[in-house]
Order: C-alpha cells, then structure tokens, then sequence
C-alpha cells in the first residue's frame, strides 16, 4: 500500500480486513501497528496466522463505527485508515452467503449479521422501493421492468431464480453489453441490504475526524456511486474558503482538514489486474490530514 510508505511508525486501521492481504502488507513493513476490523464473520479465522503477532490485533464490528471501535480500543488517533471497499472474493465465491449470480444460494447479501436480508427486499418491498433501489444503487435502465418482473414472480427464494428473472426482464437486445444481465440489480441489493453508502460515510467522518497530523485516509473503491461519496466528503473537508461567491476578501477564515493527496482516483497497474481480475474497476484516492 505504497500511500501509507511515508509513515514509518503507529497505528494503521485496515477498516476492511477480509482476507487481510493489505494488513500482511502493512505489518511486514516493520514499524507499524495494524488494527484489522471487519464486519463478517468469516474473516476473524482469516487471522489464524497473526494471533500472535503484538503489532496486529482484530476487531469484529463495521467502519461506520469506527469512532465507537477507537474509543474501545483506547486510541484517540490513528496514523492511517484503509478502506477497500465492497465483497471480498471468499463472500463472492461462497454460494451460501447468496451475493454471486453465477452460483446457486439463499437470497441473503448479508456481509455482517445485520436483520435485513436480500430476500426481505426481494419478496416483501413495495415495486415502487424495489425499482427505485435498482435504479438508485444499481444505476439501472431497466429498474421498472425488472422490479415489476421481480413482483410478479414472488415468491423468489434463491439467488438463481432472481438472476434468471432479472436476464428476462431486460429486453433481449441489450442482455449481451455491460456484463452479466444480473450484475447491476445484485449490486443494488447488496448495497441496501448492508447500507454501504451510509457506511462509508460515517466510515469516512470517523477517519477523517480521528486521523492524527499527516495521518492518511486511502479508499479503494469499485464503482462510481462510492467513488462519488469518497471524491465529495474529501473535496468538502479539504476546503480552503466557504464563503458565498463575490466577497472581495475571505471572510470565512476555514481551516482544512484534509489536503488531497491524488488529484484524480487513481486505477490499478496491468500486473495487479492480470493476477486478480475483480480490481480491474479499482479507483483509490488517498488524502492527508493537515500537519497541526
Ligand atoms: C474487498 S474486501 C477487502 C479485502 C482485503 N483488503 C484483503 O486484502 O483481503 C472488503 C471487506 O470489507 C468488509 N466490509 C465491507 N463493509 C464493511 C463495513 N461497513 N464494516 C466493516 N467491514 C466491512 C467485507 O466484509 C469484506 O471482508
């Protein structure tokens, strides 16, 4: 993670631990300590290997209490926050966990053990809420067709059958561009059953907030609509005047928080892509707490 390079020694929190290849990363550095947090259950036996690591610890629990999960741990700041946003290829891969179109599964999407499962949106939300979440959150065209299909088709109880409903819902002409039929109306689902946006901004507050002087906030996210929240909250916090346009002189006196590090998302290198193919919509954008 070539973004947290220039510091050298504290506390990195890896916000998304999964298979904890960029907590390995960070800890064969030397020098670092690395709080490694995640929400899903199946990524703590993930750190079978760094139990006895006193540079690295693990928290159960979701960035968006980020604050919460320092306060616990007693740390007022950190000197980086890493969010690689998304599913990790163990919960895409597991059929069980319901979020691939391409296997068979229970509708569940759940990342966490959070109340609302993708069954629940599928079966019993209105086709108004249903077509404005796939519009929303998968960016859509199709959103009203798909949503009226999905209704009519109710009770859906796998993952297979949605996906099926969903290719037939889009007219015949168009199912063969931009990937699997699925795809868009699956990461719609996903990102409501986990509440990703809300996360990621109380993900980004949290960060933001507790990051030491030149501490760093990198987030590596895969689609526009989290690339977008990134992009906003770094813009509002790096802000060098607010005050309303045609005043001779700054009356505002702000103080940014945030200096921006890359200017624009920056994407992965041919090598990285070829080796794991999922990154090749990888945008990062990194930004640096003002020195004190
Ligand atoms: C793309 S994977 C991270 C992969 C990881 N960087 C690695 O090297 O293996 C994203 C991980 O973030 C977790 N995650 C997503 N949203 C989260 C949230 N709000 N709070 C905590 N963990 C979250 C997921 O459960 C998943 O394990």
């Amino acid at each position: 993670m070539n973004m947290f390079s220039d510091i050298k020694s504290g506390v990195i929190v890896d916000a998304t631990f999964g298979g904890g290849g960029h907590a390995r990363r960070l800890l064969n550095r030397g020098g670092l300590d690395v709080i490694g947090l995640d929400q899903d259950p199946e990524a703590g036996p993930n750190t079978a290997d760094l139990v006895d690591n006193e540079h690295f610890s693990f928290v159960r629990g979701s960035f968006g209490n980020l604050a919460q999960i320092l306060d616990a741990e007693g740390i007022e700041f950190v000197d980086g926050v890493l969010f690689d946003l998304g599913v990790s290829s163990h919960q895409l891969d597991e059929p069980t966990r319901g979020f691939s179109y391409r296997h068979p599964g229970p509708l569940d999407m759940r990342m966490g053990d959070g109340p609302l499962t993708a069954a629940e949106i599928v079966n019993e939300w209105s086709e108004a809420d249903l077509a404005r979440v796939i519009r929303d959150y998968g960016e859509e065209r199709f959103s009203v067709r798909i949503a009226r299909a999905i209704c009519k088709a109710r009770p859906i109880t796998d993952t297979a059958s949605l996906a099926s409903i969903v290719r037939e819902a889009i007219p015949a002409a168009t199912r063969k561009t931009g990937g699997h039929p699925a795809r868009r109306t699956f990461q719609a689902l996903r990102i409501a059953v986990n509440d990703e946006l809300g996360e990621l901004e109380r993900g980004l507050d949290a960060a933001i907030e507790r990051l030491a002087p030149n501490g760093r906030c990198v987030v590596i996210s895969y689609h526009s609509l989290e690339d977008r929240i990134v992009k906003q909250r770094f813009a509002a916090a790096a802000q060098t005047c607010v005050c309303p346009p045609g005043l001779p002189v700054c009356a505002c006196n702000t103080v940014p928080e945030l200096i921006i590090v890359t200017r624009k998302a920056v994407g992965p290198e041919e090598a990285e892509v070829t080796s794991n193919p999922r990154a090749r919509s990888a945008k990062l954008r990194c930004a640096q707490k003002v020195a004190a």
